[in-house]
């Protein structure tokens, strides 16, 4: 079996740290804290609630814990639809099923199981939008009423902005304040509207939580923890030649676990610096035609904006005199506008540093594409 996860959590073997984010997030939890959870894309976010709830379940025995990823929801329904399946898939262990229908409301949902995963498929028809609300409200007192306590997060959570013709947050808020028996975690990756949503003194959800902002892994804890991946598996590889691995990946978890599972598939022994080149530009290799698809997708402009700063691996200033013409990139206000676009789609990184925002590829793997460009 390859060590190298490249899913958000199996289990705590295979995961590296996180021992402080977990403490604290459990710690917060059971002090009554809603935690509000912000990192980049692909950092371990979603692995950290695994390893929180693993940690619930360890030594907590009395709270029930609640996964909800909403990235696919559109609206409430949705939501709702998504939440309920979460609290099904708990509730089916104890049997409360039943329980749980009755006392959400008069609808009667039709509940399906998916033949391979087991995981149940919640579909319930609605009169009209007050239907929706009170659905929403029921499950909520249903689990402020269940008999152990209750931890819901709520993965991707900057996505009920997207929901057309409600506030999705002002109906969330005033349910969620009622409630004492139920914790939250709100996660996700879009750090202005996460923001927005926490500490805009305009907003529902103003100073409601407690913030735990995911860094990078500490490097040497990395290091020390691939090192004895490989070598568990009868794989050894020099300290020197760890580093080459995080240097590349820029220790962005996702990247460098990618990295690592490759070279453990590939080889045998011995792992040399030779090995990992290889392994690096068979990951290239294998995401052309995905690199080659985006660049189609952008303006030409867009593109050599991304290609430059993917050479310069990180930019403080992109309108800047030196930077636009170093790479002929046309006008200040071109080069802004394109900035603003490209980190809309997720596709530059704008990280606040000591000197001010910085600019990056957000792919780690398409920045080292680029800059051979
Ligand atoms: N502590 C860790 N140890 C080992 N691998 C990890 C760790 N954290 C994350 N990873 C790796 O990084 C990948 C991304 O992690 P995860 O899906 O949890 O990130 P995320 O922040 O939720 O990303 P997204 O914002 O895209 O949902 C995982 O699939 C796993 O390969
Ligand atoms: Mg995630």
């Amino acid at each position: 079996m390859n060590p190298f996860i490249l899913e958000p959590y199996r289990n705590r073997e295979l995961f590296c740290d996180r021992e402080l984010e977990t403490r604290q997030i459990v710690d917060y939890l059971s002090n009554g804290r809603n935690v509000t959870l912000i990192s980049p894309r692909r950092l371990g976010k979603t692995g950290l609630i695994y390893r929180v709830f693993e940690e619930i379940a360890a030594n907590c025995s009395d709270i029930d814990t609640f996964y909800v990823d909403i990235s696919s929801s559109q609206c409430v329904e949705d939501f709702i639809k998504l939440l309920s399946e979460s609290v099904v898939s708990v509730l089916n262990k104890q049997n409360k099923i039943s329980a749980f229908f009755k006392a959400i409301g008069g609808l009667r949902p039709l509940i399906t199981y998916d033949a391979v995963t087991g995981a149940p498929e919640v579909s319930m028809i609605y009169r009209n939008d007050k239907d929706k609300e009170l659905t929403l409200k029921g499950i909520f007192q249903y689990l402020e009423t269940h008999k152990r306590k209750v931890v819901v997060a709520i993965d991707e959570f900057q996505q009920i902005r997207e929901y057309e013709g409600v506030s999705m947050e002002a109906l969330l808020r005033s349910y969620i304040q009622q409630l004492h028996n139920v914790r939250f975690i709100f996660c996700g990756s879009k750090k202005h509207t996460m923001t927005d949503i926490f500490s805009n003194a305009k907003k529902p959800f103003y100073e409601s939580t407690t913030f735990v902002p995911l860094g990078k892994l500490d490097i040497p804890t990395y290091e020390a923890f691939i090192q004895r991946l490989f070598g568990n598996g009868g794989k050894l590889i020099g300290a020197e030649n760890v580093r080459q691995i995080i240097d590349w990946t820029r220790d962005h978890t996702f990247y460098t676990q990618t990295l690592c599972n490759e070279l453990y598939l590939s080889c045998s022994q011995y792992i040399s610096s030779t090995d990992i080149l290889a392994a690096e530009a068979r990951i290239i290799a294998a995401n052309r035609d995905r690199f080659l698809e985006l660049q189609r997708l952008l303006t030409p402009a867009q593109w050599r904006l991304m290609t430059a700063i993917a050479k310069e691996e990180s930019v403080s200033h992109p309108t800047s005199v030196s930077f636009i013409q170093k790479y002929r990139l046309g006008s200040g206000a071109s080069v802004s506008k394109n900035v603003k676009s490209l980190v809309e789609k997720e596709l530059i990184l704008a990280e606040n540093g000591e000197e001010g925002v910085s600019y990056s590829v957000y792919n780690v793997f398409l920045s080292r594409y680029l800059e051979k460009a």
